[in-house]
């Protein structure tokens, strides 16, 4: 039986004979998160790695499970470990794996598919209905010393990628991924609704596939100012409250249409990507959005919203849905990150230790606009 102990003292062995052996950061029950000591997890198989996690990133989804208890679907209903952005050394591998051994530095990637439905088959496992995914009820996600993963799931990083980056390969895979179906192509002008870390790696995504001008919306100046040095070639605030009496969607639409003029994109952007899923700004993406052009839905927010579907049908727009990542996206990210197209670890405002989760998850709670990334070191060896 795995053994509970207070949040504050975590980690401190409380006897002499007592010694941890895989302190896990674990989502009890709705907001109620507490530190416990579990054995160190055993190989399901002869494919699978035992990782050493040396650094995790939080994202909105891991704060979502702890202050909500949901997302969608999916229900928390007895403990999880939380935690899915991580990277990490191999410190144990099954019999069969022939890919990495131990001591390689990895990323994880944090969902393991099925592998035998007719998604899994095409590669677009990211839709498997039979996915064990990191920290998404009832799986354990990577806030643990060690975390078990199938041995073609992590991805080695160079000697010269930080173990940092390595974490944050997850919501660079993200962003690959949103490229990917927007089907990015060189020459290109790219809208980005948000600036937050997928809005930011959204556009420097686009920079990489040559998009030919990138502009970046956000509704914090700080924000923005961030996205403008970290790849956008333009920023839009967009600060403005919402006047009495106007319709909210006419308001809209003139925010959509403004960008366009400001930021010379002719007829409209040639790919919209919209990252917060923000009412307002979704529906000025389609405004904004060139004949014939692409409008991909990556944020969530609100489960409905009004929908400018006439435009939508009039422009003859593709719109698209964006959710994790499909074949390809890790080696991806991770060539990305290691050719220095990409510096993910800018984004990361906020470092914790293992033994201050429950602080670190407190910051990304509270969504300050200074707050950016936020990572977690891993429990040392
Ligand atoms: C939090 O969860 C633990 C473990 O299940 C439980 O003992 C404790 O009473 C819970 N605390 C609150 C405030 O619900
Ligand atoms: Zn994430
Ligand atoms: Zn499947």
């Amino acid at each position: 039986m795995s053994e509970v102990v207070s949040p504050g003292n975590g980690l401190q062995p409380r006897t002499q004979s007592h010694i941890s052996q895989n302190p896990s950061f674990v989502l009890q029950s709705l907001k109620n998160v507490s530190f416990e000591d579990r054995p160190v997890p055993k190989l399901r198989d002869e494919h699978d790695v035992r990782v050493h996690i040396e650094q995790t990133g939080i994202c909105g989804s891991d704060v979502h499970y702890w202050q909500r208890g949901r997302i969608g679907d999916f229900v928390l209903d007895s403990p999880i470990v939380l935690g899915h952005e991580s990277a990490g050394t191999i410190a144990e591998v099954g019999s069969k794996v022939k890919n990495i051994k131990v001591g390689d530095r990895v990323a994880i990637e944090p969902g393991v598919p099925c592998r035998r439905c007719d998604y899994c088959r095409e590669g677009s496992y990211n839709l498997c209905a039979d996915t064990v995914f990191a920290a998404t009820p009832p799986h354990d996600g990577t806030l643990q010393k060690y975390y078990i993963v199938a041995s073609d799931y992590v991805y080695p990083i160079p000697d010269h990628m930080t173990a940092e980056e390595g974490a944050l390969v997850e919501p660079v895979a993200v962003a690959v991924q949103i490229g990917k179906v927007a089907d990015l192509r060189a020459g290109q002008t790219v809208l980005v609704f948000g600036c937050g870390p997928i809005g930011v790696l959204c556009q420097a995504v686009a920079k990489a596939a040559g998009a030919s001008k990138v502009i970046g919306v956000d509704i914090s100046e700080s924000r923005a100012k961030f996205a403008e040095d970290f790849a956008a070639d333009g920023v839009f605030v967009n600060n403005k409250k919402l006047v009495e009496g106007v319709d909210p969607v006419d308001a809209a639409r003139a925010v959509g249409e403004e960008i366009v003029v400001r930021y010379g994109l002719g007829e409209g952007a040639d790919v919209v990507l919209e990252c917060t899923g923000a009412e307002p700004c979704i529906q000025a993406g389609i405004f904004a959005a060139k004949k014939g052009g692409t409008f991909v839905q990556a944020g969530m927010g609100r489960e409905n919203v009004l929908f400018p579907i006439t435009t939508a049908c009039i422009r003859a727009l593709t719109i698209k849905g964006s959710i994790r990542y499909s074949t390809g996206c890790y080696p991806q990210a991770v060539q990305l990150i290691a050719s220095g197209k990409i510096k993910p670890s800018k984004l990361i405002t906020h470092r914790y230790k293992f033994t201050e989760a429950e602080n670190a998850f407190e910051v990304v709670r509270q969504a300050q606009e200074n707050t950016l990334k936020v990572i977690i070191e891993g429990v040392p060896k």
